[in-house]
């Protein structure tokens, strides 16, 4: 297949669609058998944004933002809002405005503008100004080794915190410990029983922050002030220099309690599994921000080691000989825990958004941890994720550092995040699939059908950062031709607004407009085909199919997807009828079926190949990062390296092996370099370390360079694979290449190339198999 152009496909905007013509009735919608739908990744940094100093104008009636797109009357001072065709007065400060004197935001190409709407976001808690704070919960119930892994990064981190930013220390097994560090020297623990659920006045009433010292202050904060209470008047309510500290100031008292700290003391008897209350511990974790900082970005960093068995969120009884959950339990609805664990962590999710808070989970471990229960947590406040096998593994190492690097590698962590749709009328939204949750706002723009989060026109994200994605799904009202104003414009209009606070504290508004044309006439016609986005669209049938696994009780993804694919090809495909051999696809579709046969073949569709927090953990990164990115989970990038030629893009097949050649694989999650027989035979023989051998030096260390480059701007880190021919850590490669060469056909096959054992059909049968079925009358 030829490569997807490298020129920023998002521009300006970061907005990709799967259409980009749009059909102007339901009917027609849903005979592109593809959704509209709109990725979005609200708040990605680039340069050629400008930033304003001041308010936007609204139009009076429909809220929505002046823009680029508002027609201006400039000897009236008037300008008609795009969505609703109102006509707005300047304000007399936009008096000076002429086509020659412009503000910026009616400048042509600055589609996407940022709005610094506040000032530094003061939230005095004593004499702090708090911008973010972190609570560590980490597990103690682990391996002594796992154990001093996880402590060095836990002190890393905390070393590379702002000064400023807030931390407080939590610590769970048997028992939940929320660690006091404002008194280095006395440095005291509140123990929580991890065995029943807690509610958050008991918390604040454990901790003695609760009760007379509560004060709702307007504007959000609860306890603000406690620290100067602390200092001049004594007092109980004092949460915020007890457990919550500049990291300035508590680094010092972290280090030693974190050198002192013991893995979990309590005995755990032969044939069991550790008791580790890792629900309870997050309630608690949750009520502490809750009481101390509720408004404030901040973040609960959960470093867990092994699955809940004790308490709320258990997801797994302590007796060993009763495995995890699989998929085939969930399947066949045996895995007794699952739903109750879910639902507890739903309600976890509601707490933290409505404080403002995000949860954050590091899952490291060999078995599963529940990642597949506390997801709805995670996802919904726009929290990270990263799993891996160890603490000690670079996957979870160097993610974990990059969360609290400051400096250019930053993730730039934004919190309290808001994003608000304005669609053209006869435009509905059904929903977005990421990291976020509905403000069930109702507007005359909410669909009736929801897709993910929907019957809204806001969410709320939490936490949100550069690379944060979202797929917005939109409907076109049934209504057929209306009369009303505007139903004559060719154009259709789309404004994201997001409102978020920045890592530095300022709080700014993204306002992105943009327009499409609708088009008039029937499936089919030029434009329509002409503004297909193949590549958004398989991910955002990866998004959906997704979502419909899991939320549509025995959803067969697979059917699924090739009655759809079939559906596509007989509308958009030309033959004549009932002669596979005359079927042709247009170029604006040719590669969207190899798409979806490696989406069938994918960890999204085919998921009894891992484990459900496994995939849980796939798809919650599918979900929020940019189509580029998803794409290569669903369709790994192959690069093949050898001495004839200059590293060249390689098809996704076993033929791509070859004896003298090195290959690249990035399938997201890992990156692969495979050394072809040959090639790893001189490399045994140390060729590349004499002079004369120079250039398969070099052809040794290209493959090296570019896979650092690829984890280097990742995150989560992938997982960096080095393997030969033949070795057992091929696999990682095999399983992600096409079957060509199969038991049936092997014998057809160039010698050199690798023989894949799967019942898989391969990509050929499987186009056959596509004609046959799209040309049938
Ligand atoms: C114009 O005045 C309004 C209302 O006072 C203000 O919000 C806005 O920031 C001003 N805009 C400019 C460009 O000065
Ligand atoms: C969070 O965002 C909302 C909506 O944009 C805003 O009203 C609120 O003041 C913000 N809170 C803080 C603490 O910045
Ligand atoms: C624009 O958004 C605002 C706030 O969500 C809503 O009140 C208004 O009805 C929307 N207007 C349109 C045309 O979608
Ligand atoms: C949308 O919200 C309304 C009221 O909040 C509710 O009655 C309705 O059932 C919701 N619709 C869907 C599809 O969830
Ligand atoms: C997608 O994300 C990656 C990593 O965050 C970034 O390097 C790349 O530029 C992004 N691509 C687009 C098209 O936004
Ligand atoms: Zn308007």
């Amino acid at each position: 297949m030829s490569e997807i152009p490298n020129a920023d496909p998002e521009g300006i905007d970061s907005v990709r669609m799967t259409w980009n013509n749009w059909p102007r009735t339901k009917v027609e919608a849903s005979k592109c058998v593809i959704p509209l739908a709109a990725s979005i990744s609200p708040i990605r940094s680039n340069p050629e944004i400008p930033t304003l100093p001041y308010l936007p104008l609204r139009c009076k009636t429909c809220t929505s933002i002046m823009n680029c797109f508002s027609r201006v009357d400039f000897t009236a001072k008037i300008w008609i809002c795009p969505f609703c065709f109102q006509r707005n007065h300047f304000p007399p400060n936009y008096s000076m405005i002429s086509e020659t004197n412009l503000p910026a935001e009616l400048y042509s190409q600055y589609t996407t503008i940022e709005y610094t709407i506040g000032d530094k976001n003061h939230n005095p808690v004593g004499e702090f100004d708090v911008k973010s704070a972190f609570v560590f919960v980490l597990d103690t119930c682990m391996i002594e080794e796992e154990f001093e892994y996880v402590k060095s990064e836990v002190k890393r981190a905390v070393g590379l915190l702002p000064e400023n930013a807030m931390v407080g220390f939590v610590t769970f097994g048997t028992q939940v410990q929320v660690h006091e560090l404002g008194f280095s020297d006395m440095s005291k623990v509140y123990v929580f029983r991890g065995t029943k659920e807690i509610s958050k006045d008991q918390i604040m009433e454990q901790l003695g922050i609760g009760g007379a010292g509560r004060r709702n202050v307007p504007g959000g904060a609860v306890g603000v002030g406690g620290y100067q209470q602390q200092r001049g008047m004594p007092m109980q309510n004092s949460g915020v220099s007890r457990f919550l500290l500049p990291a300035s100031d508590c680094e010092f008292t972290l280090n030693s309690l974190l050198d002192e700290l013991q893995t979990d003391q309590w005995p755990v008897a032969p044939g069991n599994r550790p008791s580790r209350c890792t629900g309870v511990a997050l309630s608690v974790a949750a009520g502490l921000l809750g009481a101390c900082l509720p408004g404030t970005g901040a973040r609960i960093v959960a470093l867990v080691g092994g699955p809940c068995t004790e308490g709320p969120g258990a997801i797994i009884s302590k007796d060993l000989s009763d495995p995890v959950r699989s998929h085939k339990d969930l399947d066949k609805d045996a895995a007794p825990y699952f739903k109750k664990a879910v639902k507890f962590y739903d309600s976890l999710a509601k707490q933290l958004v409505s404080q403002g808070h995000v949860l954050d989970l590091f899952a490291s471990a060999l078995d599963q941890v529940g990642v597949a229960e506390m997801k709805v947590a995670v996802e919904r406040t726009g929290g990270l994720v990263v799993l891996s096998e160890s603490f000690g593994h670079s996957v979870f190492k160097d993610s974990f550092k990059r969360v609290f690097d400051s400096g250019e590698k930053s993730l730039g962590l934004c919190f309290n995040g808001t994003l608000e749709i304005n669609c053209s009328k006869d435009i509905k939204i059904q929903g977005i699939i990421g990291p976020c949750t509905s403000l069930e706002k109702k507007g005359p723009s909410v669909a009736d059908t929801v897709i993910g989060e929907g019957n809204t026109t806001a969410w709320k994200m939490c936490g949100l950062d550069k690379s944060t994605c979202f797929t917005v799904f939109f409907d076109i009202s049934s209504s057929e031709k209306s009369n009303a104003p505007g139903s004559a414009n060719p154009q259709l209009y789309l404004q994201f607004l997001t409102s978020y606070q920045n890592p530095e504290g300022l709080t700014l508004l993204r306002v992105t407009t943009v327009t499409r044309r609708w088009v008039d006439s029937a499936v089919n016609s030029e434009e329509l085909v002409q503004g297909f986005d193949q590549e958004t669209a398989a991910v955002v049938m990866a998004r959906f199919t997704s979502l419909k696994m899991e939320s549509e009780e025995g959803f067969d993804a697979t059917r699924w997807l090739d009655r759809n694919l079939i559906r596509f090809c007989s509308k958009f495909g030309e033959y004549r009828k009932d002669d596979p051999s005359s079927f042709t696809l247009n170029s604006f579709f040719s590669f969207f079926p190899q798409f979806m046969f490696n989406l069938r073949r994918s960890q999204f569709i085919q998921v009894f190949n891992n484990s459900p927090d496994e995939t849980a953990y796939f798809r919650m990164l599918l979900n929020r990062e940019n189509i580029t990115n998803a794409a290569v989970m669903i369709q790994p990038s192959l690069i093949s390296y050898s001495f004839n030629s200059l590293p060249q893009p390689a098809l996704l097949d076993v033929a791509s092996i070859g004896a003298d050649r090195i290959l690249l694989l990035d399938s997201y999650f890992s990156v692969v370099i495979f050394h072809g027989m040959t090639i790893a035979q001189w490399r045994n023989l140390g060729y590349q370390n004499q002079p004369e051998h120079q250039v398969f030096a070099q052809l040794l260390q290209a493959p090296k360079d570019d896979a650092q480059a690829i984890i280097h701007e990742r995150f989560p880190v992938p997982r960096l694979v080095v393997c030969d021919q033949h070795g057992s850590q091929a696999r990682f490669l095999l399983a992600k290449l096409n079957p060509s060469a199969t038991y049936n056909n092997a014998n057809e096959m160039a010698a050199g190339s690798d023989i894949i054992f799967t019942d898989d059909v391969s990509l050929q049968v499987f186009f056959e198999h596509l004609q046959r079925l799209a040309v049938q009358s």
